[in-house]
């Protein structure tokens, strides 16, 4: 008698499966991080900066309060940290 011992071989779809098990936790982690992000403070500094220039001349690294290290180098801040309730620029 020989013996057939069912050894498992990862194919093509254990691959995507593993793919999109993992695209769903990274966008779970990324998901919760924005959540946690800090909203612009709604002052009349904040209220007037109309452009990410002009964040960046106090949020950029030379500036009086520079983005943590390791920071994202993406322009829509917005889009992560919640807009001034009197934001003086247009709706964004
Ligand atoms: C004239 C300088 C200046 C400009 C321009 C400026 N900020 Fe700030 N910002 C500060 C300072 C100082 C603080 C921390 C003190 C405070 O809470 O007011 C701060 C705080 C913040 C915080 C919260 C950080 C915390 O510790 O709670 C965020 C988010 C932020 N700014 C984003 C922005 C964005 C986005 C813009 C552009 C729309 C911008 N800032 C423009 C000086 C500036
Ligand atoms: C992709 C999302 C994202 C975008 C876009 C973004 N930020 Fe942030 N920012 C974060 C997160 C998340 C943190 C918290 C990081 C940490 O505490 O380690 C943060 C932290 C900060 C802080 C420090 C807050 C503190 O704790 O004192 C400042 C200031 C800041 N961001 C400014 C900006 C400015 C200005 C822009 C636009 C040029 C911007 N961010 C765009 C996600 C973002």
């Amino acid at each position: 008698m020989s013996e057939t011992k069912t050894t498992w071989k990862p194919g093509k779809k254990d691959a995507i499966f593993f793919g999109v098990v993992l695209l769903v936790i990274i966008l779970l982690v990324l998901g919760s991080s924005e959540r946690t992000t800090k909203a612009v403070p709604n002052d009349t500094v904040h209220q007037q900066a109309l452009n990410h220039q002009t964040c960046l001349q106090c949020h950029g690294e030379s500036g009086v309060r520079p983005q943590p290290v390791g920071h994202s180098r993406s322009t829509q801040c917005f889009q992560c940290h919640t807009q001034p309730k009197d934001w003086q620029g247009g709706m964004q």
